[in-house]
Order: C-alpha cells, then sequence, then structure tokens
C-alpha cells in the first residue's frame, strides 16, 4: 500500500509539473484531492489496513495530501504569471524604432506656379478673381471682340456645350465680367482652367492660363512694359532678357507678345527653343476701345492693359519638363519632384 501511495504522489507530481494551465491544474486537484480524487480513495481504504500499519500510512498520506496541496497552489500561482509573461513578450512593443511615415502630398507643379505668379502680383496690387469654366459665347468671344466668322470660332478650337454656350477656350472672358460689374482702378488677376480639342506634346484638351488686367486713368503701354517686365523677371530671374514683340489679337489694341531669352540654350539656340534663342511666354495689349464700349466705360477716360499666359508652359520652363501630358497623369514619381 505504501508503494502504491508513493506511485501516486509521483503521478500526480509529474501531472502538477507538465500542466500549462490554470485549467489542467484545478482538474488535477480534483482528480487526486477532490472528494472522490485518487488519494482520498486511498485514505478511506486506511480502514482495511491492520491497525499496526495504520498510523505510517495515515502520516505518509497526510503529507503527501499536503505537499501536493501546496504544489497545486503554488503552481497554480506561477502558472498565471508565466501565462502573463508570455502575453508580455507576444505583446511587446519598442518604442525607440522609428515611426511608420505618413507620406504627404505635394503641391501639383501648376498650381505651384499659378500661387507663385499670385503673389506677384498680389505685390502690385491686384486681386485674385475667379470665372466660370463653362462660359457663354458671349464673354468668351462676342464682347472680346471675336465676331462671328473669325478663324478661332472654329468648332476645331472651341468644344461646344449649345449654339451659345462654351467651355471657355482662355481666361480673358474673366476681363468683361470683371469690367461689366466694376468701375476703375481695376487690377485683377484670373488663373484657371481652359479647353480646347488639342493633344499633343505641348497641348492637352484642358490647361491652365493666368490673365491679368489693369485699367485706370492714363494708363500707357509704358506701364505694361513696366509691370510684365517685373514679374517675368521675379519668375524667371532678374538677368533675363526679354523681347517685345509686336502681334494682334482682337481684344487688344496694339498687342504685343512677350519673348524671354530661351532658359535652356541662353540664346545659342536649342531643340527647346527651336534654334532661336527666344521663347513665346505670353500675350498682351492695351485693352481695345471697342472692348471698353461694350462694358460701358469711356475709352476717351479711361486705359489699360490685358495679358494672358498659360501656366504649364511656365511649369515646363522653370522645372525643365518636355511633355506637357505629364502634368495630367497623376504619377507620384513626377509629382514627388517638386
Ligand atoms: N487669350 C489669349 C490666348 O488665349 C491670351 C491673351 C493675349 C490674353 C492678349 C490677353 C491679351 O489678355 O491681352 O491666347
Amino acid at each position: 500500500m505504501k508503494e502504491g501511495l508513493e506511485e501516486l504522489r509521483k503521478k500526480a507530481n509529474t501531472e502538477l509539473d507538465s500542466a500549462v494551465c490554470r485549467e489542467e491544474l484545478l482538474a488535477i486537484k480534483t482528480r487526486y484531492l477532490g472528494r472522490k480524487g485518487l488519494l482520498t480513495q486511498f485514505l478511506r481504504k486506511l480502514k482495511d489496513v491492520p491497525a499496526e500499519a495504520r498510523p505510517a500510512l495515515g502520516q505518509l498520506s497526510n503529507v503527501i495530501k499536503e505537499s501536493l496541496s501546496r504544489r497545486t497552489e503554488e503552481r497554480l500561482k506561477n502558472v498565471g504569471l508565466v501565462k502573463k509573461d508570455g502575453i508580455l513578450q507576444e505583446e511587446k512593443i519598442d518604442v525607440t524604432l522609428p515611426g511608420r511615415g505618413v507620406e504627404y502630398g505635394k503641391i501639383h507643379p501648376v498650381t505651384r506656379v499659378s500661387n507663385e505668379i499670385c503673389e506677384i502680383f498680389s505685390i502690385l496690387g491686384f486681386n485674385v478673381v475667379e470665372g466660370p469654366e463653362v462660359e457663354l459665347d458671349y464673354y468668351n468671344f462676342e464682347a472680346l471682340n471675336i465676331p462671328k466668322d473669325h478663324p478661332a470660332r472654329d468648332m476645331q478650337d472651341t468644344f461646344y456645350v449649345t449654339d451659345d454656350v462654351v467651355l471657355r477656350t482662355h481666361t480673358s472672358p474673366v476681363q468683361i465680367r470683371v469690367m461689366e460689374k466694376e468701375q476703375p482702378p481695376i487690377r485683377i488677376i484670373s488663373p484657371g482652367k481652359v479647353y480646347r480639342p488639342d493633344s499633343d506634346i505641348s497641348h492637352t484638351p484642358m490647361f491652365h492660363q493666368i490673365e491679368g488686367l489693369l485699367v485706370d486713368k492714363g494708363i500707357t503701354f509704358g506701364d505694361l512694359k513696366g509691370i510684365l517686365t517685373f514679374f517675368l523677371h521675379e519668375v524667371f530671374g532678374k538677368d533675363t532678357l526679354l523681347r517685345f514683340r509686336p502681334s494682334f489679337f482682337p481684344f487688344t489694341e496694339p498687342s504685343a507678345e512677350v519673348d524671354i531669352q530661351c532658359v535652356m540654350c541662353h540664346g545659342a539656340g536649342c531643340s527647346v527653343c527651336g534654334q532661336s534663342g527666344w521663347l513665346e511666354i505670353l500675350g498682351s495689349g492695351m485693352v481695345d476701345p471697342e472692348v471698353f464700349k461694350t462694358v460701358g466705360y469711356d475709352p476717351e477716360a479711361v486705359s489699360g492693359f490685358a495679358f494672358g499666359l498659360g501656366l504649364e508652359r511656365i511649369a515646363m520652363l522653370k522645372y525643365g519638363i518636355s511633355d506637357i501630358r505629364l502634368f495630367f497623369e497623376n504619377d507620384q514619381k513626377f509629382l514627388k519632384q517638386f
């Protein structure tokens, strides 16, 4: 019987040692020490043992019972800790590791150029205004002195919505909208999207222009030259050579196109400037008296100048981009460079 008890103790100890969770330990405790447990059954059998052997066996049983209880309690205590350790180990966070960076977007190069130009003209007292992209034929053409038979009205150059409504082909209609509403002095700059059915390496069906208009008493071509020179020197650098060339626009008279010396070859001649050494940058001119009459201004009392330029072209020259279509492909690798 003594051997049986020792055997039982050994088995119970092995089981207690290899138990991995609280539930298992409690089951072992019940299996050996519970009311119907193996050790309890053993103790009950003591009454059948000869009287002389009973005290020694009883004592041994009690020792085993106590030691199993103690051992179970100890294991119960540290099985929780071991488990906690495991969880802590698993969920460990190394707060010294560098964080995962958040990717920020960038300002689009065309927006960047637009903002820069608006800032330059703000310094000169110009207000930024916007106009509709879906525009009446009247503002896009008629009021700008572009008669019905003008080649710019050809269906190929204009997206028509209806006979009287177009996607604006330039930002110049904003001039008319502003002059209709306000009296001189006027100094406005108007950036925005314009549309023409063109698509190749230097044209996209949608692109951006910026329009400028200054009207006041006694404004001369000298003012036009002075302000546009200041502006182009701010954008391209003070040493940039400029050239004012006579030109024609239906809404200005006289008109001039402004060239800058080629930013790529500095005048030597290259593929970007078509070997001429010059780059056409903007259209401008003194507001045509016919336009003033249309908006109800007295061309004898006020004068002014206007100008318009393409923003993609400026961005291409400033950042050395050779294909205009890159601006609208939303390729992050391209856009992140600016
Ligand atoms: N609207 C013209 C274009 O799209 C650009 C332009 C030329 C605007 C002369 C002007 C100007 O205001 O005076 O090509």
